[in-house]
């Protein structure tokens, strides 16, 4: 039997990434010494009551097929909670309500792009993009944004990548891996670059509610933007809330048109109980989010201090995120052979930072999503086995 052209494409880069990441969560969950430091996932309980509002909904028997673009009730507290960090007027019309940002990103591809179209991407990305575009025959054209230029996008390059084929540019801000924040001068050069070749924008803002120095800026935002822009996040990182799976795409109306055609298709709909439960999250304001927020600040300024102790590794304090990444070049080794050695030799599982694109060369990612002791010890073994190593 024979599998179709898109499972082919979406089997490429970035599709085994994950591999040594389970196996490590595999280990420590059979006792061993492993500290895993690979995901992105926070190690904190969904606020109660947001739990306690799917439990009601569930015992009221909110069981049922839902509508297709979401509830109502969740679009609106997306489109006001969203409208307001971003200082953009959203309406309930610019919203659909999705399974996670991953699943509004392949929805974006599906609905914007063609086979032979040309997509750029900001990297180093989060891995999943390179599949998420290449399923609908896309190709990606990735544009740096290297670690000497402040994780910033090289403009020149953008402009240089643009050909009559470019249909879209993806990027997230505060990105994954590096936890910068696209300035708001480049985006407004961005912005102008796609107002001028009529180019989609897709916006990964999961990080929007994860910032520690600085301010939010979304593209949706600058002038003439908001109607070629989808905004996509969801409550996974704000929340804790990775298995929950609530996520959006706020974008024109006619692109929420169009998404309902395609939910008919994919989920059509999804669970009553944990929409109610998503605009609790979204319509309160929290204790335990604000709480596990000044904890990952307090994390990311701890795992900074510890890693600083060795001199052959050189590191920037990320803005926003849950990660960090570090450069490992002056180990003599690259970021595949540091994180293999380090797992094998240390116990402490953290990702190759090529697995992000080719400006992730000479890294390694680093997730604070795991409790500030296991930080504290991973970091100190990632110093001494760094220092461990003769060159
Ligand atoms: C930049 C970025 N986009 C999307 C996702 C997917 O998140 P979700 O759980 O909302 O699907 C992640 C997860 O780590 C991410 O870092």
């Amino acid at each position: 039997m024979r599998y179709s052209e898109l499972s082919n494409r979406v089997s490429g880069k970035g599709s085994s990434v994950w591999d040594d990441h389970y196996l490590a969560v595999a280990r420590r969950a059979a006792g061993e010494d492993v500290i895993v430091m690979s995901v992105g996932d926070p190690d904190f309980n969904t606020p109660v009551a947001v739990t306690q509002e799917a439990i009601r909904s569930l015992e009221s028997g909110d069981t049922h097929y839902t509508e297709v673009l979401g509830r109502s009730r969740l679009r609106k507290a997306i489109a006001h909670k969203i409208g307001d960090i971003n200082g953009v007027s959203f309406t309930e019309n610019n919203v659909v309500v999705t399974a996670g940002t991953q699943n509004a990103l392949y929805a974006c591809a599906a609905l914007l792009l063609d086979p032979g179209d040309e997509v750029l991407v900001l990297e180093p990305m989060f891995t999943t993009y390179h599949a998420t575009i290449r399923s609908t025959g896309a190709e990606v054209v990735t544009v740096p944004c290297p670690s000497d230029m402040a994780y910033q996008p090289d403009i020149d390059i953008l402009r240089n990548s643009i050909t009559d084929k470019t249909k879209a540019i993806f990027f997230a801000s505060p990105a994954n891996p590096t936890g910068a924040m696209i300035t708001l001068k480049n985006l407004e050069i961005i912005a102008e670059i796609a107002i001028q070749h009529d180019l989609w924008l897709v916006s990964d803002e999961i990080y929007c509610d994860f910032i520690f120095d600085g301010q939010h800026h979304s593209i949706s935002a600058v002038d003439k933007m908001k109607d070629r822009t989808i905004v996509v996040g969801s409550l996974s990182k704000s929340h804790a809330m990775t298995g929950w799976r609530v996520g959006w795409a706020i974008g024109p109306e006619s692109f929420v048109n169009a998404f309902s055609n395609l939910n008919l298709a994919i989920t059509y709909g999804l669970p009553g109980f944990v929409q109610e439960a998503g605009a609790v999250a979204l319509e309160q304001d929290l204790a335990e989010v604000q709480d596990m927020k000044m904890e990952f600040k307090h994390r990311r300024d701890k795992a900074v201090e510890l890693l600083c102790h060795s001199s052959k590794l050189q590191l920037t304090s990320p803005a926003a995120g849950m990660f960090l990444m570090v450069n490992i070049e002056s180990t003599g080794l690259n970021g595949l052979e540091f994180s293999k050695r380090l797992y094998q030799e240390k116990g402490v599982s953290v990702l190759d930072g090529a697995e992000f694109g080719p400006s992730g060369e000479g890294f390694i990612r680093i997730s604070f999503a795991t409790s500030t002791d296991s930080i504290i010890e991973g970091c100190k073994r990632i110093v001494s086995f760094a220092d461990s190593l003769n060159n």
